[in-house]
């Protein structure tokens, strides 16, 4: 198996061929994917018909697997290291999947964590023929263009987050019927508090790392001034220029590495036509610095 990458974009982004993920990556197939990865930011693998244990196996080659807090109702049966999201229905017209009405704002996954993680595994079992694309653009490009005098202010804030509050955030846009945590549930997830500009602990490259959704307050700032900052920040993030967008067919499996990326949807306007993605996210092993 020859495993080759050809690049989408300048900054990001690459298709990679000569990869069954059925099968288990022997050791130099893993690092030749795992630093393409790095390279690329976001990995595209075409055609591949998996099974839930062969996506989770994947995705646990990168880092462990979250368990995610708070929405059981939504998690694959049998399977709770999968997150099933979409429009998709059981046999009796009930909703399986998470189904954000608004779609969900730019943001890296886990910056309300302690340890977030490396990469986040989305594969597609069933897509719209229009709408439901995932967009995706680089901290590392957003951080690099930033104009100096940007940089100067930005080096140093320090972002609390709160799981909680995007937990209700998303869950109060959508279907789901539980919108609070439980008493233990928030104990379990404590805020935390995250540098704005992450290094990258493999390549040294700084990046934007933000979630606008999940933000308490930039710390040291008012409420107001927080929200400001984070509506610059992201409509810098996601400046056109830096956006791919991605349209789903089934038995596409993106990662992404969270530690350089950030990601969106596009709003979900196609009531006709089902979308289930399966997602899986990981716990890294590092503290953002
Ligand atoms: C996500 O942000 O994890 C969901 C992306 C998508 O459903 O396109």
């Amino acid at each position: 198996m020859t495993i080759a990458f050809e690049a989408i974009r300048e900054d990001f982004g690459a298709v990679v061929t000569g990869a069954d993920l059925r099968q288990e990556l022997a050791p130099e197939c893993f690092r030749q994917i795992y630093d393409g990865l790095i390279r690329h930011g976001l990995l595209i693998f075409r055609d591949q018909g998996l099974e839930p244990n062969q996506e989770i196996a994947f995705a646990r080659r990168f880092n462990r697997i979250r368990i995610y807090i708070g929405n059981d109702k939504t998690k694959m049966k049998g399977h709770p290291e999968i997150n099933l999201l979409g429009n998709a229905t059981d046999e009796n017209g009930e909703p399986i999947a998470f189904q954000n009405k608004v779609g969900i704002e730019w943001h890296t996954d886990g910056t309300g964590f302690s340890h977030p993680p490396v990469s986040t595994v989305l594969y597609c079992v069933a897509a719209p023929s229009k709408g439901g694309e995932t967009l995706f653009a680089s901290g590392k490009r957003a951080w690099d263009e930033l104009p100096e005098d940007r940089k100067q202010q930005f080096a140093p804030l320090k972002v609390r987050y709160s799981y909680e509050g995007l937990f209700k955030k998303l869950t109060s846009a959508s279907d789901a019927s539980k919108t609070d945590l439980t008493e233990d549930e928030r104990v379990r997830t404590p805020d935390v508090v995250h540098p704005l500009v992450r290094t990258h602990s493999v390549t040294g490259h700084k990046a934007l790392w933000f979630t606008e959704a999940e933000m308490a307050c930039v710390e040291g700032l008012t409420s107001d001034e927080s929200q400001a900052l984070g509506k610059e920040i992201v409509g810098h993030i996601s400046k056109p220029d830096y956006v791919y967008a991605h349209a789903w067919k089934p038995g596409d499996l993106l990662i992404w590495d969270n530690r350089q990326m950030h990601h969106s949807t596009t709003p979900y306007t196609y009531e006709s036509e089902v979308r289930l993605m399966h997602r899986i996210s990981g716990e890294g092993d590092e503290t953002p610095y």
